[in-house]
C-alpha cells in the first residue's frame, strides 16, 4: 500500500483542568494539592492533570490506527501494535493546555524546534507536512531536494490560518491541501477546508457536533480530521467517505486516542441504519389520514381541567382518564402517535402491562412531552421554554422505555409588543438544542412554537408572527444541524386571537395558514401537525378541513389536538368511570370528525 513520511514535531500537551471555584481547598487525583497559577493575573487552580504526546504524534497515531506504514521524520517515536514506543527518546516541545470550561488557552513554555526532513530509508507514497511542522524555506528547500530524487513521491500539506507566505508557496504545488482558510478557486478541488466545526471540499460540506467530556482541544481535532481524511484516502476511500471518517473521529475521539478505521466505520454504518430508522419512525408518524393524540397535560394543566368540573386531581383519576382514550375501540386506525406525560408513561393499563407497552402493542407509537413548562425571562414580561438541563439522561431512559418520539413547546404570547426577537430567538435556540439531543437519542423531536390564540389581534397579525418565529426556528434548527427529515412542527393555525373583534372564518384560516406554511416551512420536514390551542371543538375539526382543502402540501399535514380531541369525553366521564363508555363514544366522534377533515373537499 506504499506509507507516508510525517513531517512536523511532537509535542506534549500537559492538559490542565482549571477549576473555577474560588477558596476550595483540596488535592487532585493524584493527592496532589492545587496549585495557583497566576500567570495571567488571575488565579486558576487546577484538578486534573493530563499528559498526552501532540501535535505530528496525533497524525502517526491515525496513520498507525489506519493500517498505514508511516513514521515521523527524524522522530524515533514510532506506534507499533497500538501502542505508542518512546524509545527513550524526549520530546523538548511541550505545552499546558489550560482547560477551563469550553475555554481553552494554551501555556507555551518552550522554543518549538525547527521542523528538519530527514530522508527515509526507503521509498514513500507521500509526504505529509502536518499542522505541527514549522515551515521555513530551510524546510521547503530539503523537501525539494528530497522530491528530486524520489520523484514518485506526493505531497500533503496542512495550512494554518496564519500560514506562512513560504507555506502556501509550497502548499500551491502540494497534491492535496488542508487548509483552515478557503482556498484560491485553482486550488479548490485538492483542498479540503477545516474549521472549527466543518470539513469541506468543493460544495461538499459535514458539520461535526463536538460535545467533548474530555479535554480535547480544538487544536488536536483539526489534525485528527486532516490525518484521517489522509488516511481514509490512502485506504482507498473517496473524499466524500473520507470526510464522513474524519468526522466520526472527531466525534468520537478522547484523550484515551483515536479510532481504528475498522471502529469508525462500524460508527458510520450503525449511525446510517439509525438515521433510516428514525426518518421512518417520523413517517410513520405521519401516516396519511392519522393524528397524534396529546395526551400529555403536566400536573398543572390537567389539574385545572379536572378543578373545573370538581374531579378529583389524583393518580388513580389520572390514570383512569387516560386509560379511557387509550382503550377507545379502533384507536390505532385515527392515530398513529400519542403523547404521554412522564406519569402516565409509568402507569399502567387494565391488563397490568405499563401504557407504553399497551399503546405499542396495538401499533400506536408512544411518545413523550419532555419540556418542564413555561418561566419568566431575566428582566421580561415574556417565558421561555425550561428543560434541557439532564435532558440527555432523560431521554436515554424514554428510549430504553420503549418511547419513540417527544414534544417540546415553547409559547409566544402576542400583544403589541410581543413577541420579541430576543424571545422568540431564545425559545427556538433551545426548541432546536432540543431537537438535536432528540436525534442523537434515536428520539423524533416534535417542534412546537405555539402563537398562543388567547389575545387581541388579527389573523394577518397571527400570520406575520407566525412566519417570523418560523423563519427563526428553522435557521436555528439549521444552525444545530438538526435533521428535518426526522422532525415534526407541531404548530398554530393562522387565526385571529380569541379576544379580535372580528374572528376568522374557516375559509381564511385555511388560505392563511396554508400560505404562512408553504412560505415559511422547508419541504424536507417531515411533517406538520396542528394543536388547537383553545378553538371550540368543532371549530377546530372546520378549520383543518379548511387547511386540508388548500393542500397539497410538501409534507403530510394532520391534526395533533389535546383539547380539541378530550374535550366532550371529558364532559361525559365527569370524573365517573360508571361513564366510561360514553367518553368513549364521545372521544371516538372526534376522532372520526378530525380524520374526515384530513380528506380534501
Ligand atoms: P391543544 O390542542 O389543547 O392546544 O394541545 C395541544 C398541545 O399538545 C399543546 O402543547
Amino acid at each position: 500500500m506504499g506509507s507516508i513520511l510525517i513531517v512536523g514535531n511532537i509535542v506534549k500537551d500537559i492538559y490542565l483542568k482549571l477549576d473555577e471555584r474560588q477558596n476550595v481547598f483540596e488535592k487532585d487525583s493524584n493527592d496532589t494539592p492545587w496549585m495557583n497559577l497566576g500567570f495571567d493575573g488571575s488565579s486558576h487552580k487546577f484538578f486534573r492533570r493530563t499528559s498526552v504526546y501532540g501535535g505530528a504524534a496525533v497524525t502517526l497515531e491515525v496513520f498507525n490506527k489506519f493500517g498505514i506504514n508511516s513514521e515521523i521524520s527524524g522522530e524515533k517515536l514510532k506506534y507499533e501494535n497500538g501502542e505508542l514506543i518512546e524509545n527513550g527518546q524526549k520530546t523538548s516541545d511541550y505545552r499546558y493546555v489550560l482547560c477551563s470550561g469550553e475555554k481553552i488557552s494554551y501555556f507555551v513554555p518552550s522554543i518549538r524546534t525547527h521542523t528538519k526532513l530527514s530522508a527515509p530509508k526507503d521509498p514513500v507514497s507521500w509526504v505529509f507536512v502536518d499542522k505541527s511542522a514549522t515551515i521555513t524555506q530551510k524546510l521547503i528547500d530539503e523537501l525539494g531536494t528530497f522530491l528530486s530524487i524520489s520523484k514518485d513521491t506526493k505531497v500533503a500539506i496542512y495550512l494554518s490560518k496564519d500560514a506562512s507566505e513560504v507555506a502556501r508557496s509550497l502548499a500551491r504545488k502540494a497534491n492535496l491541501i488542508f487548509s483552515e482558510i478557503t482556498p484560491p478557486d485553482e486550488l479548490r478541488n485538492r483542498t479540503f477546508v477545516i474549521k472549527n466545526d466543518t470539513i469541506s471540499i468543493n460544495d461538499y460540506k459535514l458539520s461535526w457536533n463536538l460535545e467533548k467530556t474530555e479535554m480535547l482541544t480544538h487544536l488536536t481535532v483539526h489534525s485528527i480530521a486532516a490525518a484521517s481524511i489522509m488516511g481514509a484516502l490512502f485506504n482507498g476511500k473517496n473524499k466524500q467517505e473520507s470526510m464522513e471518517i474524519a468526522k466520526a473521529n472527531v466525534e468520537n475521539a478522547s484523550l484515551a486516542g483515536t479510532l481504528s478505521l475498522k471502529k469508525l466505520e462500524e460508527i458510520i454504518e450503525k449511525e446510517k441504519s439509525e438515521k433510516i430508522n428514525l426518518d421512518m419512525m417520523a413517517k410513520t408518524l405521519m401516516t396519511l389520514k392519522k393524528g397524534i393524540l396529546a395526551a400529555d397535560e403536566s400536573g398543572g394543566s390537567i389539574h385545572k381541567k379536572f378543578e373545573s368540573m370538581n374531579i378529583t386531581d389524583d393518580f388513580d383519576h389520572r390514570r383512569d382518564y387516560r386509560n379511557i382514550f387509550f382503550t377507545t375501540k379502533d384507536l390505532e386506525k385515527y392515530v398513529s402517535g400519542i403523547i404521554l406525560f412522564d406519569e402516565t408513561a409509568r402507569q399502567k393499563a387494565d391488563n397490568g402491562q405499563n401504557f407504553v407497552e399497551f399503546l405499542t402493542a396495538k401499533g400506536i407509537i408512544p411518545g413523550i412531552k419532555v419540556d418542564q413548562g413555561l418561566v419568566d425571562l431575566p428582566n421580561s414580561s415574556e417565558k421561555y421554554t425550561k428543560g434541557l438541563d439532564g435532558l440527555d439522561e432523560r431521554l436515554k431512559e424514554y428510549y430504553e422505555m420503549g418511547l419513540r418520539f417527544a414534544k417540546w413547546r415553547a409559547a409566544f404570547e402576542v400583544t403589541d409588543a410581543t413577541p420579541t426577537k430576543y424571545a422568540v430567538e431564545k425559545n427556538c435556540e433551545i426548541l432546536a438544542k432540543y431537537a438535536l439531543l432528540c436525534q442523537k437519542n434515536n428520539i423524533v423531536p416534535i417542534v412546537e412554537p405555539e402563537v398562543v390564540h388567547d389575545g387581541d389581534y388579527s389573523a394577518k397579525h397571527c400570520a406575520l408572527v407566525t412566519g417570523k418565529i418560523l423563519d427563526v426556528l428553522f435557521d436555528k434548527l439549521k444552525e444545530y444541524n438538526v435533521r428535518l427529515e426526522a422532525c415534526i412542527l407541531k404548530c398554530n393555525m393562522v387565526l385571529a386571537g380569541k379576544k379580535f373583534g372580528k374572528q376568522s372564518t374557516p375559509v381564511e384560516v385555511g388560505e392563511m395558514t396554508a400560505e404562512v406554511l408553504k412560505e415559511h416551512v422547508p419541504k424536507e420536514l417531515a411533517g406538520v401537525v396542528f394543536l388547537s390551542g383553545g378553538q371550540g371543538v368543532e371549530q377546530a375539526t372546520d378549520n383543518l378541513q379548511a387547511v386540508t382543502n388548500y393542500g397539497p402540501f410538501p409534507w403530510p399535514v394532520t391534526f395533533s389536538f389535546a383539547r380539541a380531541l378530550q374535550g366532550p369525553a371529558l364532559e361525559a366521564w365527569r370524573g365517573n368511570n360508571e361513564n366510561a363508555d360514553a367518553a368513549r363514544a364521545a372521544f371516538y366522534d372526534r376522532l372520526v370528525a378530525n380524520t374526515n377533515a384530513l380528506i380534501k373537499h
